[in-house]
């Protein structure tokens, strides 16, 4: 039996303070959980929705150290930039704070100290990388060197991206440090880890069996890490930006983001509600629901949880509707190479049109899996949908209104069949959202909202008013309140979705209230109401402004292309006699399976003319195995055979990648003989 709770905690993922927050932000959490939050609360429910900014972790010291300033100054610059997008959006928080806040740091001290105390962690030394240069400890992405296996030279400290083995700091060759370039030594370091394998038990429990109802990509993602067998995490970093490990002995060692960025959603209550917090997340009757986006899931699912078991007067989360990603023209956003939409420069490009934003978001949301955002799309969703529908049908009810009755609600005489059915239909619509709503699917509430205005179009469409204007008033009243109650229901629908659009049908409307309860009613606005003149809701959006958002992504694709040449200039010129001693063939592949444990190797059996050869690939991130059986490829025929993973490879698959680390395999554009060369 579904489980009633008395209130709701909403709680939004803390987007860290390094940057601008782009539409992948906005698609992705805030828009869902800001629809959310305002539906419970025009239901008249108790509901809290936080927020702030994720202001520690290692990225934010290494661009304030770049730009020569304090972590302090990146975080204090970008959490005013984030928390004016978010008010300009109408992202409706309760509170939107900060994990520097002094409130935070000493809300996750206590949490830290209390699992300490109760000795919820395991104590570890290990040997870590130490740049005596920059004074400082390293993290395995700020460590790169030669990899022992395929011997590229610009492996990371965590997984050379070659050949795609995982890999230890320590395995490196030659390791440098990406700080000071200086060579990092090793030290001796205690760290203290939260033994997710103790909760593993609870945890498959609490997912796997009690809650089957929550989105599959969830699910499936936490299935497959309880499946693969929990490990104890490390919640501390040698790092002087954060949180202090409040323990005696641990100067130089702070919080490790992941563990007090989640306690901020507590502190930022308990700085909300100094008195009442613990009600919101301790009483069993208060329901907790996590937006977030699908790289936050094993967080929000397996390690908060743990540690909220582990303090043990905590709720868990009563779901996670965790989205996927939003792409932007076909390609990932990526911020470092300013592949965005950022905010405060859509606003700047299309002032006053939140809304038409937060529509297209929520029409394309990466729900059940990746989306893309494209500009044309958002044209022909501003000018077909949100003109040509919801804009268009108010404004025809309101100006009919105006022409035939000074702008007063008329009189409903006696309903037809017609008028009844549509009233029906306006009826069921309430339920149909409600129903999306409640299970969090946003997309299809929306079209449902929408579909209401489609109703409301075809009703006028259908009964013609302007036409029995000469010959039945009565009739034209009739019909003009009815159009004007599916207006103000439009008001109620939408409120969730375009709050400033909302807000303007109703001062258009003369309608103070707007609760939820009501949508349905044909008594929304009372005979005798005065509306205010008729004023477009949308308006067209023109070529010409999307022409200029797409130049202007036009020209980042460039500058891009232009800092690719940059940093991978192209090699000095070799002699033809050179080029000749590279044997490239075709060959075709007769067998791809992956190689165990190796997440990114595949190993081929290739077709060469000869009898066949295996190729091990670092691939496997960008093809499922099958997909590639029958295909014909290029390979380097004479590279010396080496071994990978104890299996020899004899040859190399050639591939292309772009700047996002994305790999596509040649094929050749026509069919060819397997062991034909390529010149
Ligand atoms: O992925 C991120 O952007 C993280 N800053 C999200 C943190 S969510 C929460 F735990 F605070
Ligand atoms: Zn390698």
């Amino acid at each position: 039996m579904e489980k009633k709770f008395k209130r709701t905690l909403i709680t939004t993922a803390l987007p860290y303070a390094n940057g601008p927050v782009h539409i992948g932000h906005l698609a992705g959490v805030y828009v869902p959980a800001d629809i959310y939050a305002r539906y419970l609360r025009m239901k008249g429910e108790e509901v809290l929705m936080i927020g702030g900014s994720d202001e520690h972790g290692v990225p934010i010291t290494i661009k304030a150290r770049k730009e020569g300033v304090t972590p302090q100054d990146i975080v204090d610059r970008y959490h005013k930039i984030i928390k004016e997008s978010f008010e300009e959006f109408g992202i409706s928080f309760d509170i939107y704070s900060r994990t520097s806040s002094k409130i935070h740091h000493q809300m996750a001290s206590d949490f830290f100290r209390k699992l300490y105390d109760k000795g919820e962690f395991i104590e570890k030394v290990s040997q870590q990388y130490y740049d005596e240069e920059a004074q400082q400890f390293l993290a395995d992405r700020y460590i790169t060197g030669t990899c022992p296996h395929c011997h590229n030279e610009r492996a990371y400290g965590d997984q050379c991206e070659a050949c795609g083995t995982s890999l230890n700091a320590t395995d490196l060759i030659n390791p440098k440090s990406a700080i000071s370039g200086s060579q990092p030594v090793l030290r001796d370091t205690k760290h203290w880890y939260l033994p997710l394998d103790k909760w593993e038990p609870y945890l498959r429990e609490w997912i796997l069996e009690g809650h089957k109802e929550w989105r599959s990509n969830v699910y499936g993602q936490c299935k497959s890490w309880i499946d693969m067998g929990l490990q104890p995490r490390a919640v501390s970093r040698d790092l002087d930006w954060g949180v202090p490990v409040p323990v005696e002995g641990a100067d130089g060692k702070v919080l490790y983001v992941w563990f007090d960025a989640p306690i901020g959603y507590i502190s930022n209550t308990k700085e909300l509600l100094p008195d009442t917090w613990e009600r919101w997340w301790k009483d069993p009757e208060t329901k907790m629901i996590h937006f977030i986006g699908k790289d936050n899931i094993v967080f929000h699912c397996i390690v908060f949880p743990a540690m909220l078991k582990a303090e043990g007067s905590y709720n868990l989360p009563e779901n996670v509707p965790a989205n996927e990603f939003l792409n932007l023209e076909g390609d990932k956003i990526s911020t470092s190479r300013n592949w965005a939409v950022w905010l405060h420069e859509y606003l700047r490009d299309f002032e006053g049109k939140q809304d038409v934003l937060r529509y297209v978001l929520t029409a394309n949301a990466p729900e059940t899996k990746d989306n893309d955002f494209t500009w044309r799309d958002f044209q022909a969703r501003n000018n077909n949908e949100l003109v040509a529908i919801l804009g268009n049908f108010i404004n025809r009810s309101i100006v009919l209104t105006h022409k035939y009755f000074d702008g007063k609600v008329p009189a409903a005489g006696e309903f037809t069949d017609y008028d009844r059915e549509t009233i029906a239909e306006m009826v069921n619509v309430k339920s149909n959202i409600e129903g999306y709503l409640d299970n969090y699917r946003f997309r299809d509430a929306q079209k449902e909202a929408m579909n209401l205005a489609r109703i409301g179009n075809k009703y006028l469409a259908d009964t013609e008013p302007w036409k029995l204007a000469k010959t039945d008033m009565e009739r034209v009243a009739t019909i003009l309140n009815i159009a004007l109650q599916i207006s103000a229901n439009l008001a109620i629908a939408f409120e969730p979705f375009l709050p400033f659009s909302s807000a303007k049908l109703r001062s258009l409307l003369g309608m103070s209230e707007c609760r939820w309860e009501e949508l349905g009613s044909t008594q929304l606005l009372a005979t005798g109401t005065q509306l205010s003149p008729a004023e477009l809701l949308f308006e067209k959006i023109e070529d010409a402004a999307i022409e200029a958002q797409l130049q202007r992504l036009e020209d980042t694709k460039k500058a891009n292309m232009l800092n690719e040449y940059k940093a991978n200039p192209i090699r000095e010129n070799i002699e033809f006699d050179d080029f000749m001693k590279l044997d490239i063939r075709v060959g075709k592949v007769l067998e791809c399976t992956k190689v165990p444990k190796a997440d990114k190797l595949l190993q081929f059996r290739i077709d060469d003319g000869l009898g066949g050869r295996t190729i091990v690939s670092g691939i496997a991130k960008h093809y499922a195995p099958e997909d590639l059986v029958g295909k014909n490829v290029c390979f380097v025929a004479n590279l010396a055979p080496r071994k990978l993973r104890g299996i020899e490879s004899q040859g190399m698959i050639l591939s292309a990648e772009d700047a996002d680390g994305r790999l596509v395999v040649i094929t050749p554009a026509d069919e060819v003989r397997p062991g034909s060369e390529v010149k």
